[in-house]
């Protein structure tokens, strides 16, 4: 086992956060002990799901917290960022189960970093709906007040942008509706509830609070104008339509108006500021023009009506997603933000990264994380201030659209009978760890 490739990893600085994240749908279950969630009615349907699985037990980690936390703390991660599902916490005895999970993670070393809202809306509600915004105010209201005394540091939002494209842009997550540029106001109400939701932490009295946004260098398919400008919008829909609102209190130029009704006057709520931004990052895409390229790439069927296509980078090894490794995109990304946004992008925390691949002995997932870890060092010694970096994930789990066909855990979960098991990729992140504090 090359546990000891840790060791050579350059030194970041005392104070960078170590961390793993999950979140509540992906592992929990005990879906009978709450209220139902928009993924639960799409997975309900047929051929939603690649293996036709649905997340009631996934992980069973609403029973099997305190093994995951003893997981944690062995493993000996800073913080662990988690989320907290708003069906459970509007179900009986439901926000009493964050307490504990909080309680265990303080008893065992572990700052909580929750997130507040995780793609997992209580199935009444619809992102494309304003009110659903003011509703999860008062959500992070109830949340913040019960666990308020031991946490912390808060997350609003995980991946707005994702949540749009995928679930109502083109169908392929809850709640699966396929409205293309339609969608869009479902993305300015969510960022309308982060804005709505930084003033609520911040009435209970927070002073870490920040966003999770997935982000990504675009690369254009050539030099062509056609796909200049392709690669330009979908730079626009999937890194700028999600900052920029909440960095600099604007949307992309001619962003505003497909946003939906009172867009410009909200951007001043969206804009209250964050103490730090956080970011998600996979890999890079190469885009350009729609033609040949739409069609399935990395799990996704993009519809051919999309005024780009998403096309292979090639020369590059893959994960079991098909998502290309490429861990310099993660320094482009990094010294990226600090060039784009400047004195308006405040420190940075890479709140996931990871990878999905089989087996037990995953050297593959050692040598992504150990090349990503790389790349974030080579940022900061760049001048990008970032100040933490999370594992996707703690444990296999529950992959939306792919169900439990993709790994990507530092901890084997058989589903079956709820075994965890390390990972070769654990014990290496543990000597990581020990490694940066020796
Ligand atoms: C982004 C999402 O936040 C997370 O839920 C998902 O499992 C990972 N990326 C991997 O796709």
């Amino acid at each position: 086992m090359a546990t000891d490739a840790g060791t050579e990893i350059p030194r970041f600085p005392a104070g960078f956060l170590w961390g793993v994240s999950t979140s509540a749908h992906q592992i929990e279950g005990a879906a009978d002990l709450r209220e139902p969630s928009v993924w639960d009615v799409f997975t309900a349907g047929p051929g939603r799901v690649r293996d036709g699985s649905t997340a009631a037990v996934a992980c069973d980690h609403y029973h099997r917290y305190a093994e995951d936390v003893a997981l944690l703390a062995d493993l000996g991660v800073d913080a662990y960022r988690f989320s907290v599902s708003w069906p459970r916490v509007n179900s009986p005895g439901g926000l009493d189960f964050y307490d504990r999970l909080v309680d265990e993670l303080c008893a065992a070393g572990v700052r909580p970093v929750p997130t507040l809202f995780h793609w997992d809306l209580p199935a009444a509600l619809d992102w494309l709906e304003r009110d659903t915004a003011y509703r999860f105010a008062d959500h992070v209201s109830v949340v913040a007040d019960r666990l308020g005394d031991r946490v912390a540091t808060w997350i609003t939002l995980n991946e707005p942008a994702e949540h749009t494209l995928l679930g109502h842009a083109i169908g392929a997550h809850a709640p699966g509706r396929r409205l293309l540029f339609d969608a869009l106001p479902a993305a300015h109400h969510q960022l309308l509830a982060h804005g709505l939701a930084v003033r609520a932490l911040r009435a209970a009295g927070a002073a870490d609070i920040g966003i999770a946004n997935s982000h990504g260098p675009v690369w254009p398919a050539s030099g062509d104008p056609a796909d200049l400008a392709a690669a330009d919008l979908y730079d626009t829909l999937l890194n700028r339509l999600f900052a920029e609102p909440v960095l600099l209190g604007a949307y992309p130029e001619g962003m505003a108006e497909l946003m939906g009704g009172n867009a410009a006057e909200d951007l001043e709520v969206i804009a209250g500021p964050v103490d730090w931004y956080g970011v998600n990052y996979y890999a890079p895409s190469r885009v350009g023009a729609p033609g040949d390229g739409n069609g399935e790439y990395g799990g996704l069927e993009l519809p051919a009506e999309l005024p780009f296509s998403v096309r292979e980078i090639e020369g590059r090894p893959v994960t079991d997603f098909g998502w290309p490794v490429v861990p310099e995109g993660l320094t482009e990304l990094l010294t990226g933000l600090r060039d784009r946004y400047g004195d308006r992008l405040p420190p940075v925390l890479v709140t996931e990264n990871g990878c999905s691949y089989e087996g037990v002995d995953d050297q593959d997932r050692i040598a992504y994380l150990d090349a990503h870890i790389r790349a974030v060092h080579t940022a900061r010694a760049a001048g990008a201030d970032v100040r933490g970096y999370f594992v996707w994930s703690l444990l296999d789990n529950f992959e939306w659209a792919e169900g439990y066909t993709r790994r990507f855990g530092l901890v084997h979960v058989d589903y079956a009978t709820q075994t965890r098991t390390p990972k070769a990729s654990y014990h290496w992140y543990r000597e990581v760890l020990r490694a940066q504090r020796r």
